[in-house]
């Protein structure tokens, strides 16, 4: 079938990979020209595992373009998808629509045949029926539809979310598109992934009610955490514990530094907003809390650095693994790790951060930090080293070979991901958050 996609960011390129890999020609474009200029050359403006040899592979299909006309990309298509970023808004915590608006904008104005309009960006409920309700007030010239469908991939394995996901949702008002959607899919659907077929608000709702359920499970675990430490409990073990229960299950159950992002934090501060808009604040008053609990888990990295300097940054060197907001990524968004080396380094202490894929984006954002190509140089005559990100390559790192080239052998594991067993055998002292039975609780500062 013939698509358009409209946003060639990290989900509009991975979409429009995957939709040509099924079987269809789909043109896309991205306001920014640079953009489309590298995925044409086969270069991804991301780091994503994989995506690489897969853009290329599907570049070679010919059915797979990216273009900065709108027209082109537009013209012909049966089904356009919406797929640009919903950011918070600079003053307030609800969703920036404003890209939503103009891709809209731009499909409508170059619209030539009966075709449905699908949102995969992720709004606030209500956003889909007003823009079906522009269409009833300016009645285009050629038949048009508004769908909304979900996408629930995640950074780092966004191609199997995409190809392999746990289930479609097809929100639309007639039958019609939602044909055409099953057709889009029909490769999935008939490997037997689920599907739900809804209305436009309940397909909207699926994807924030889904963030929101997933940032409430990371921050349960984390006010665990929090009273593991005072009561010297272990956190690591109550997850496993926990987990078992299938009721509740192990994902989204590692407690650590907390959720960071360009979705969960924004997602649940807009669909807190939302609720408020359509006087429903208390039904998700909630979420206020667990944002509020994923924000304590920085600061309480921060003060276990500060009792271990005796309160005092200036003059201590410390590395920071990690800025990415999480591994197998370069996105730094909203990064509980960099947040982290952002405020030591804002109390006096000379922070050195080194990330595998994400030294250049965390530059941009943080300039004043010093950015390190090597874990060796990250961790030369440093005071402490605090693991932000758990990046595979720190999960396997010799204690023995890290403890020669630092100054003092103090590790804050802030992701719970290494060995402190291992590390304390060779000469660490160890802290980790909600660990409370691994270390005697240091004083907070
Ligand atoms: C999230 C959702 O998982 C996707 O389903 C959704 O499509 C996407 O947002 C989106 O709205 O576009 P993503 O932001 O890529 O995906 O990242 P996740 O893998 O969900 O992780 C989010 C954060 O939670 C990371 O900072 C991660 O380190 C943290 N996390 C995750 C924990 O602290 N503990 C856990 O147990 C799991």
């Amino acid at each position: 079938m013939r698509l358009s996609v409209l946003g060639a960011g990290y989900l509009g390129a991975v979409h429009a990979t995957c939709l040509a890999h099924l079987g269809h020609e789909v043109k896309v474009f991205d306001v920014d020209p640079s953009k489309i200029a590298m995925l044409a050359a086969g270069k991804p403006p991301f780091y994503e595992p994989g995506f690489e040899t897969f853009l290329a592979e599907t570049l070679a299909s010919g059915r797979l373009h990216f273009t900065d006309s709108a027209q082109a990309a537009i013209e012909g298509a049966r089904l356009h998808f919406i797929c640009v970023g919903t950011p918070q808004q600079q003053d307030s915590d609800a969703a920036d629509l404003r890209f939503v608006n103009s891709a809209f904008d731009t499909i409508m104005a170059n619209i030539n045949c009966a075709s449905t309009i699908v949102g995969k960006s992720t709004v606030p409920v209500g956003t889909a029926q007003r823009l079906a309700d522009i269409l009833i007030s300016n009645v285009p010239a050629v038949r048009v539809k508004i769908a909304w469908n979900p996408e629930f991939l995640r950074e780092g394995t966004a191609i199997e979310d995409t190809l392999n996901p746990d289930r479609l949702v097809f929100g639309t008002d007639s039958e019609s598109s939602e044909k055409d959607l099953m057709e889009v899919y029909g490769k999935l659907l008939s490997d037997g992934i689920p599907y739900v077929t809804t209305d436009l608000a309940t397909a909207e709702m699926v994807k924030v009610a889904a963030n929101s359920f997933l940032a409430t499970k990371i921050s349960f675990i984390n006010a665990m955490a929090e009273i593991c430490e005072v009561a010297n409990a272990d956190v690591v073990t109550l997850s496993r514990a926990l987990g078992y229960d299938d009721r509740i299950g192990k994902r989204y159950l590692n407690a650590g530094l907390g959720f960071g992002g360009g979705c969960l934090p924004k997602d649940i501060r807009a669909f807190s907003a939302r609720a408020g808009e359509l006087g429903a604040a208390d039904a998700v008053s909630f979420l206020r809390e667990i944002d509020k609990i994923n924000l304590r888990r920085r600061e309480r990295v921060v003060s276990l650095a500060a009792a271990i300097f005796s309160g005092n940054f200036f003059g201590k060197n410390v590395a920071v693994l990690g800025a990415a907001f999480k591994p197998d990524s370069d996105d730094v968004r909203d990064s509980p790790a960099l947040s982290v080396a952002a405020a030591m380094h804002v109390k006096g202490a000379l922070v050195r951060v080194h990330d595998p894929q994400a030294n250049e984006n965390a530059r941009q954002r943080f300039p004043t930090l010093t950015y390190c190509d090597s874990i060796e140089t990250a961790c030369a005559d440093v005071d402490l080293v605090v693991l932000g990100t758990e990046w595979a390559e720190y999960k396997i790192l010799d204690p023995l070979y890290i403890g020669q080239l630092v100054r003092d052998r103090v590790l804050i594991d802030a992701r719970n991901a290494l060995d402190w067993s291992f590390w304390s055998d060779s000469g660490w002292d160890v802290h980790a958050l909600g660990r409370g039975n691994m270390h005697p609780r240091t004083r907070e500062i």
